[in-house]
C-alpha cells in the first residue's frame, strides 16, 4: 500500500545499476525509445511507481535490498527479480525473437526459428512465469489505492492483464500500450494458437489497448474479431467480448524537446561533436540499436549504390553509423551484428581511398555521441523495415543544427506525422533509398531549411506531454463510462 494509484509496468527499466571499479553503485539509462518516453511521463505523474525487470547483477542487489519502491532520479522504481532461466526463455526465445519478428514482418523462414515444443516450453516456463511475477508486483503496488490505474507497456507483458485480473479482479483500470507494430491478421497467425489466441484474450481483459498509429489499431481490431470473434465497432473504436468493452486507441508517442535541448548543450555532447565534425564531407547519419528491423545492412548497400551511380559524390560525404549493441544473446542478432560490420567494410573496400573512408562505424553504447550526430547531420537515414514509432527521427529533428534532411521509411510509425516533410522511402527498395540519399545530400538549401523547420514544428506540436495527457483524458472518460 505505497502508491498514489498509478503504476507503470515495462520489462526494461529506465536505469540499469552497476558497480564502478571503486565499488560504488552507479546507474546509466536503459536502452531504447520506450524508456526515454516513459521517463518523461513518470516524472510528471506524481507518486507513480514504475515496475520493471532487474536486469544486471547490481539491479538484483537493489531489488533484494528494497522494501517497496526505491527512489532514483525523481523516479519511484520497483525492480522485480525473475528466475534467471525463466527470464532467459521469455526475453531470448519468446519476446525476442518470436513476437518481435512476427510483429515487424521479419518472420521469414528459414531465418526465423522454428515453432515447436521449444516454443511451448519458452511460453510455459518463461513468458507465463515472468508475466505472473509482474502481475503480482502490480497487485502489490496498487493494494489499498482507491482508483488504481495500471499502465502496461509492450510485448513482453501480453499475459499480464489476464493474470492481474486473476489476482485482483475488475478493480483496476488497465491500459495496455503496444509500442511495436501490430501486423495484419495473417501475419499474427504465424503464432501457435496458445499465443495467437492467448495473448489476444488477455489483452481484451484491459480497458484500453493503445498503439502509436491508426494502422496498428485497425490491424488489432481485425485480429481480435477474426481470431476471437470479438465484436468490432470501427467507428467507435471498440471491441466487445464476453460482456466487456475495450477501447482501442492510437496515441503517437513523442519526446520531451526541452530535455533533449538540454542534453544537446551538455559538455559530454560537445566533446563528441568535435569527433563527429571532423569526419570529411557532408554527414549522412544513422542512429539505431543493432536490430534486424532497423534495416542497417540494406542502408549501407543503398549508400554504396548511390556512390556507384554518382561517382562525383566520392570523398564528399561520410556515412556515420552510431549503433548501440542490442540483444546479443540471440543468435539472429549476433549474426546480424556481423553482417553489419561486413557490409560496412564492403562499401569501404569498394569505394574508399587512402584519405577517405565512406562509412564510419561506431558500434557502442554512446548516448552523447548519438546526440552529437543528431546535431550535425546533413541527412538522417531512418529506413526501418517496420518500426512502431521510431523516436530517433523525432529526437534528431528537434536538436539538429544544420537544416538536415530526413529520409524516412514509409513503414515507421513516425511516418504518419513526419512523412509529409521527409523523403519517403520503401525500405526494401535499394534504388529508391539510393536516390533519396542522393537527393537529401544535394537538395537546395532553401528546401532543406523549409523541410527541417516543418519537421521540428511538427514534433514540437505533439510532445510527450501531449501523449501522456491524451491517455489520461481517455482513462478518465473510460472510468466515467463504466461507472
Ligand atoms: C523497443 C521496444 C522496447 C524495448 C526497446 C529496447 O523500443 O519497444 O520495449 O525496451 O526496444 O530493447 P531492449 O530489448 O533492449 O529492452
Amino acid at each position: 500500500a505505497h502508491s498514489g494509484g498509478v503504476v507503470i509496468v515495462s520489462n526494461r527499466a529506465p536505469v540499469t545499476f552497476s558497480r564502478s571499479g571503486s565499488g560504488e553503485r552507479t546507474h546509466s539509462r536503459g536502452a531504447g525509445g520506450l524508456v526515454t518516453a516513459l521517463n518523461a511521463v513518470s516524472r510528471r505523474a506524481e507518486g507513480a511507481v514504475w515496475i520493471a525487470s532487474a536486469a544486471s547483477d547490481e539491479d538484483v542487489r537493489v531489488a533484494r535490498e528494497s522494501e517497496g519502491p526505491c527512489e532514483v532520479d525523481d523516479l519511484r522504481l520497483v525492480l522485480v527479480e525473475h528466475d534467471a532461466g525463466a527470464y532467459d526463455l521469455m526475453y531470448n526465445r519468446l519476446a525476442n525473437p518470436l513476437l518481435w519478428f512476427v510483429q515487424h514482418g521479419l518472420y521469414d523462414l528459414p531465418y526465423a526459428p522454428e515453432l515447436g515444443e521449444e516454443t511451448l516450453r519458452a511460453w510455459e516456463e518463461g513468458y507465463l512465469p515472468v508475466n505472473r511475477s509482474f502481475a503480482r508486483a502490480a497487485a502489490e503496488a496498487i493494494s489499498g489505492a482507491e482508483e488504481p490505474v495500471v499502465l502496461l507497456h509492450d510485448y513482453h507483458l501480453y499475459m499480464v492483464p489476464e493474470l492481474l485480473r486473476e489476482e485482483v479482479g475488475e478493480g483496476p483500470l488497465i491500459s495496455f500500450f503496444v509500442h511495436i507494430p501490430w501486423p495484419e491478421p495473417d501475419l499474427w497467425r504465424v503464432l501457435p494458437s496458445y499465443i495467437r489466441e492467448g495473448a489476444l484474450r488477455s489483452l481484451l481483459r484491459s480497458d484500453i489497448v493503445a498503439f502509436h498509429t491508426r494502422r496498428y489499431a485497425r490491424n488489432f481490431m481485425a485480429a481480435a474479431s477474426e481470431i476471437l470473434g470479438a465484436e468490432a465497432d470501427p467507428a467507435r473504436g471498440t471491441l466487445r467480448r464476453g460482456g466487456r468493452e475495450v477501447w482501442v486507441r492510437s496515441y503517437p508517442i513523442s519526446i520531451d524537446p526541452a530535455e533533449f535541448e538540454e542534453v544537446a548543450e551538455s559538455p559530454e555532447v560537445r566533446r563528441e561533436e568535435e569527433y563527429v565534425r571532423n569526419l570529411p564531407g557532408a554527414l549522412l547519419v544513422r542512429v539505431d540499436r543493432t536490430d534486424l528491423s532497423k534495416n542497417i545492412v540494406r542502408g549501407f548497400r543503398a549508400y554504396g549504390r548511390m556512390l556507384e551511380l554518382h561517382p562525383e559524390m566520392r570523398g564528399r560525404v561520410t556515412f556515420f553509423a552510431q549503433l548501440q549493441p542490442s540483444r546479443g544473446d540471440i543468435p539472429e542478432y549476433a549474426a546480424y551484428a556481423e553482417a553489419i560490420r561486413r557490409s560496412a567494410e564492403e562499401v569501404n573496400e569498394a569505394h574508399g581511398t587512402p584519405s577517405w573512408r565512406p562509412v564510419e562505424l561506431s558500434m557502442q553504447d554512446n548516448f552523447p555521441r548519438s546526440v552529437a550526430a543528431y546535431k550535425n547531420y546533413d541527412a538522417l537515414l531512418v529506413n526501418a523495415v517496420r518500426d512502431g514509432m521510431n523516436l530517433v527521427a523525432k529526437e534528431a529533428a528537434v536538436v539538429n543544427r544544420r537544416d538536415g534532411a530526413l529520409i524516412l521509411s514509409e513503414n515507421a510509425g513516425a511516418h504518419e506525422e513526419l512523412g509529409e516533410h521527409a523523403l519517403t522511402v520503401n525500405p526494401f527498395d535499394l534504388d529508391d533509398q539510393a536516390a533519396a540519399i542522393h537527393r537529401a545530400l544535394t537538395m537546395p538549401p532553401e528546401e532543406r531549411a523549409r523541410r527541417a523547420r516543418a519537421l521540428r514544428e511538427t514534433v514540437l506540436s505533439n510532445t510527450i506531454e501531449d501523449w501522456a495527457a491524451a491517455q489520461m483524458r481517455d482513462i478518465a472518460a473510460r472510468r466515467a463510462a463504466s461507472s
